[in-house]
């Protein structure tokens, strides 16, 4: 597959976007920055780790420690990464590698790559056009979007902008009614899956977003959290800390809908995930933004994938930035993987063209990697690739 695609997926000429700021929002620190630099052209971002410098640039401190911040001293976040740096890879050679096949099928869907955009909160804080403009993104790209429950922006005005498939992230609340007439809406609108995240019984020590002192700009709206919006959303008070696996079954018996698990790193809550009749489980630790000293996940994924042994998928995020690490996960089981903080700076960056520009990369490195390691399927990926397998 030529790696040019990615000229062709994204126009170089409209930085559009970054450089308007929140109807609302103050001058100081509050939505993207209020002067934003000019940015290269999209053909010059080579690696995804190009946008991180520019995003922040553009945002104002606030939106910068929304989205780089983790738990108390960021050291999962480290892992995240360093864990991927640490695996070596090994080559197979003259293997016919002239094609590349990325495709995949995943809870009823043919997706071309094994790429999803990770659940993330609040991205009318990151651009004007918020989860619409992402989801423009997402489309151009052919990726599949997971919306968060923190969205800032209601599923219909999503989907009407979505040119690929949306699954819904949730976040459970105390009521559990207007839970269920959420999964009833998000259904309606076209969604093709729920993601129920598990590793929040409370939000993590966000120290770096305290410091910034973040808060929503004025005027933005969270129409699916309904604890905060009541102000029942401080520690050990909403709906989250009560959920348990009792509730996995009560949002089993409200939608015919597939349900992910998100936030496992545990082999036995796998084991347990899986009696429990989920359809896939996704290893994370929320980008290093819960636990902190919680594990890499991509440590934490071969247990997972051992003990589920094919019988639900198994999905992974956390510090995925290379096409090596999407083959590194394939390696150790994952059926896809998940991104966060790399297409939110491509939102920052360029909205809708700098999310779909970080995807296109991610795709070509992936590609790139299959046929230098000489396995040209995502099903030719197994352990074997990965240098000193255990
Ligand atoms: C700014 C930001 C907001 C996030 N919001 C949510 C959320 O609302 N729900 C959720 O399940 N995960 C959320 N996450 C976690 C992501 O879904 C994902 O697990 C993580 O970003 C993956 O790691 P990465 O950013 O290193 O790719 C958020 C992450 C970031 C960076």
């Amino acid at each position: 597959m030529p790696l040019s695609r990615r000229k062709a997926i994204v126009s170089t000429s409209s930085l559009v976007g970054a450089a308007l700021l929140l109807p609302d929002a103050e001058a100081r620190g509050q939505g993207p920055a209020a002067t934003a630099p000019t940015s290269p052209p999209l053909a010059d971002l080579v690696s995804v780790s190009d946008f991180e410098p520019l995003a922040e640039q553009r945002l104002s401190e606030i939106s910068r420690a929304l989205v780089k911040g983790g738990a108390a001293d960021e050291i999962t976040i480290r892992w995240n990464r360093e864990a991927f740096d640490q695996i070596k890879l090994r080559t197979r050679v003259l293997v016919d590698v002239s094609t590349i096949d990325t495709g995949l099928d995943l809870l009823g869907l043919r997706l071309p790559f094994p790429i999803l955009l990770a659940p993330t909160a609040y991205h009318a804080m990151i651009h004007p056009g918020g989860e619409a403009e992402t989801a423009r993104g997402a489309g151009k790209a052919g990726a599949l979007f997971v919306v968060s429950s923190a969205t800032n922006t209601r599923i219909a005005d999503i989907a009407k902008t979505a040119g690929g498939p949306l699954w819904f992230q949730l976040y459970v609340q105390s009521d559990r009614r207007f839970v269920a007439d959420v999964v009833h809406e998000v259904e309606s609108a076209g969604c093709r899956a729920l993601v129920l995240t598990v590793d929040a019984p409370v939000v993590g020590a966000r120290y770096r977003q305290m410091r910034a002192k973040f808060k929503l700009s004025p005027g933005l709206k969270l129409p699916y959290m309904d604890d905060v919006n009541k102000g029942r959303d401080s520690l050990l008070r909403g709906g989250n800390t009560r959920m348990t696996w009792a509730d996995v079954e009560w949002l089993r018996s409200v939608t015919k809908l597939p349900v992910l698990l998100k936030g496992i790193l545990d082999p036995d809550d796998a084991e347990r995930a899986v009696a429990a009749g989920v359809d896939g489980i996704i290893v994370s630790n929320h980008g290093g933004r819960m636990l902190d000293t919680a594990p890499a996940t991509i440590s934490a994924l071969p247990a997972v994938t051992e003990r589920v042994a094919g019988r639900i998928p198994v999905l992974v995020d956390g510090g995925v930035r290379r096409g090596t690490d999407i083959l590194k996960a394939r390696a150790y089981g994952a059926a896809a993987v998940l991104v966060g903080r790399p297409y939110l700076h491509g939102l920052a960056v360029a909205g809708a063209d700098g999310v779909a520009r970080v995807v296109a990369i991610l795709r070509d490195e992936l590609e790139q990697a299959m046929a230098l390691a000489g396995r040209p399927t995502l099903t030719a990926i197994d352990r074997s690739v990965i240098w000193n397998a255990s």
